[in-house]
């Protein structure tokens, strides 16, 4: 029954957003396969490659391949009551080519993932604590978005929860359509807004100005 709520919350996010707006974007890009054994990422490189450089061989060590980000409860005090840690390869270097990366999400009660997409990974993730709405396919307590397509994830349990997620990618991106829309710089027309919403101006300033712009 959850599932079938799911999929219907799902079809409404989708074709609101598929319909009116760009999302879904649908691309075919992946990361690349490796070439050697590792390539912990130098950020300090003065080149610039499609992903990062690798730091000397002889300067890796066993620190590049762990990472204890994920062990801490993000602070959900904000707007959305909800809290991401990523450990993408720009917090763990040692991911540099592995074409994988995790986040720890944390969700106070009614804690809400705003609807997003990540251009470059499909997602899987495990609901650790409590009970999410995920705007997916669900099954049992884990769940699995395709790569770019919007989704979300809301608390609606009592108490707090906790997923975490698994992509496909050292770097997934995340377009976060609210802010993406409403927050960017430059700011999108509020004329290009109120057509592919269809609501006054009036509207589309309010939402601007929760989300600071
Ligand atoms: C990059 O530079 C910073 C200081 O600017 C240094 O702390 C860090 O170790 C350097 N990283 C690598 C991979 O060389
Ligand atoms: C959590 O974030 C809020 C808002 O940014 C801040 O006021 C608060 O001090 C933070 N709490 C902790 C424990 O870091």
């Amino acid at each position: 029954m959850s599932a079938m709520i799911s999929w219907k919350l799902f079809c409404l996010v989708s074709s609101l957003m598929g319909g009116l707006l760009l999302f879904p974007f649908r691309v075919s890009s992946a990361d690349p396969d490796l070439l050697q054994d590792f390539c912990v990422a130098d950020f300090n490189a003065s080149i610039s490659v499609n992903g990062f450089p690798c730091k000397p061989a002889d300067e890796v060590n066993s620190d590049d391949f762990f990472f204890d980000g994920l062990s801490k409860e993000g602070n959900t005090s904000n707007m959305f009551g909800w809290s991401v840690t990523a450990a993408n390869v720009l917090a763990f270097p040692g991911l540099n080519t592995l074409g994988i990366s995790m986040n720890r999400v944390d969700f106070a009660p009614g804690g809400l993932n705003p609807p997003h997409s990540h251009p470059r990974a499909s997602e899987t993730g495990v609901v650790i604590k409590g009970k999410l709405l995920v705007g997916f396919v669900t099954t049992s307590n884990m769940f699995v978005v395709p790569r770019g397509l919007v989704h979300f994830q809301i608390n609606v349990g009592k108490g707090k929860a906790l997923l975490f997620t698994a992509f496909n990618s050292q770097l997934p991106g995340s377009a976060v359509a609210a802010t993406t829309l409403f927050a960017s710089k430059p700011s999108i027309p509020n004329e290009v807004l109120t057509k592919a919403f269809q609501v006054d101006d009036d509207v589309i300033k309010n939402i601007k100005s929760k989300f600071g712009s």
